[in-house]
């Protein structure tokens, strides 16, 4: 590829208000596998130094895993640079951390994530989702799934695994609207003195979230409980790690889902042979969950920084430089996807990367499987099949693939086994 204004841009987030760039990618993988991208000035953040774009699967999986070259901890993990001042307080997030500090704090909270746990939710998620899909197709006609069904799936699902009580709820869904839609015109910015955007992850905008999981914290030293923040509280995490935690699964555990739950009912809409395949018992609903999981990544990239000099893809990359991997990418990659484009709900082996690989390889996953199976099933059961009764609407950001409105409307007569 000549010089870098051939290079498609995948970096400006209102590119993403229209679906995943699969153009752009594609050019990507195929000419450019690691791209210099310009980070130009954007929505009234200002430009950046620029980036390497990662596309192909195989290469991704390989910075996910050599975190000695590609770190976490030292420009963090989001695209755009945090303020240098606030990058000591962002690193004391085990997300921003590298072994083996990270595997010590990892180890820790995995103690909280036990599959028993986990399982036992299974059953309040079922009551919950046949509850709200009951509610939202009661008279048949057409209802935006986001915000009848699937926000408050996600959001109520991780305050029971967290134990947040439920008139506090609310909060948890104003503090992630912040860090996750900022970049989204529907969200009004947060504007410091000068009048410039306040970055949402710096520890001013954090304040009130972190009193709250303290005393949420305290509260479950006293009252010990069945959920996360119970285990949490009476580990050896120290306050500031306990915060931070608690700031990392509010984001990572709720705008994920909320992303997963009408990204795959969409792509099924879009599909309706394969949708059919599904209502009727055809396909496991296992497979079924990690193919619509390829299809729309909830998470589009991550960043790392290169730790020292070296060379990806033919690529020199010196030390310091950002390096970006994008997940929706490398799951549509035709060195490792037949037919990338094609929904195929029994797709076997299915080696997306949507939950990451490597030492950061999502703490959540079986949480976040168990939880989309049983939306799914739910659906099933609850409507013939689901057809779009228009566009979606998506969010602005180059970091989670989020749907803000997705009008549906069921069809009739459940054609569905049970599961
Ligand atoms: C479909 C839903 C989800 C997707 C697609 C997803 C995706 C991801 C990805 C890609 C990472 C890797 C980050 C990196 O490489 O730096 C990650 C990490 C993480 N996820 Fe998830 N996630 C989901 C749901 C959840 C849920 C429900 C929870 C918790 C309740 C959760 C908790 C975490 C945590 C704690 C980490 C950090 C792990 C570490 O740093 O070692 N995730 N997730």
């Amino acid at each position: 590829m000549g010089d870098a204004s051939d290079v498609p841009d995948v970096f400006d987030p209102r590119i993403y208000a229209a679906g995943i760039p699969h153009d752009r990618f594609r050019v990507l993988r195929d000419q450019a596998p690691v791209a210099r991208q310009e980070e130009s000035e954007v929505l009234g953040w200002p430009a950046g130094p620029g980036f390497w774009a990662v596309t192909r699967h195989a290469d991704v999986v390989r910075v996910l895993k050599d975190s000695e070259s590609y770190s976490s901890h030292l420009g963090a993990t989001q695209i755009r640079d945090p303020d240098p001042a606030d990058l000591p307080f962002i690193r004391r997030m085990m997300l921003n951390q590298d072994p083996p500090d990270h595997g010590r704090l990892r180890r820790l909270v995995s103690r909280a994530f036990t599959p028993g746990r986990i399982e036992r939710f299974a059953g309040t998620a079922r009551d919950r989702a046949r509850e709200l899909l009951g509610a939202a197709f009661a008279d048949g006609g057409e209802v935006d799934l986001v915000r009848a069904v699937t926000d408050d799936y996600a959001l109520l699902n991780l305050t029971d695994l967290l134990g947040i009580p439920a008139s506090d709820r609310g909060l948890l869904h104003t503090w992630t609207e912040r860090v996750i839609a900022y970049q989204d015109p529907d969200e009004p910015p947060v504007l410091d003195a000068e009048g410039r955007p306040v970055n949402p992850r710096s520890p001013a905008m954090l304040a009130e979230m972190f009193g709250y999981a303290q005393e949420l914290a305290a509260y479950k030293r006293a009252h010990p409980a069945d959920d996360v923040m119970s285990v949490l509280a009476a580990s050896e995490l120290a306050d500031a790690e306990l915060e931070m935690f608690f700031f990392l699964l509010t984001v990572a555990g709720n705008d994920t889902v909320r992303s997963a739950a009408p990204g795959g009912i969409l792509a099924l809409a879009e599909h309706p042979s394969e949708q059919r395949r599904l209502w009727e018992g055809e396909v496991s609903m296992d497979t079924a969950v990690d193919e619509l999981l390829r299809v729309h990544p909830p998470v589009l990239s991550f960043r790392r920084t290169a730790a020292r000099d070296t060379e990806l893809a033919g690529q020199e990359i010196r030390e310091g430089d950002k390096v970006v991997v994008f997940h929706a990418s490398a799951n549509h990659d035709e060195r490792v996807f037949a037919d990338p484009h094609r929904l195929d709900l029994g797709r076997t082996p299915n080696p997306h990367v949507s939950f990451g690989d490597g030492p950061h390889v999502c703490l959540g996953a079986h949480f976040a499987r168990l939880q989309l199976r049983v939306f799914y099933e739910e659906a099933r059961a609850a409507c013939g099949g689901l057809t779009l009764a228009g566009p979606p609407r998506r969010l602005v950001s180059n970091f989670i693939n989020g749907i803000k409105s997705l009008p549906v409307r069921p069809l009739p007569e459940p054609s569905a086994p049970r599961s």
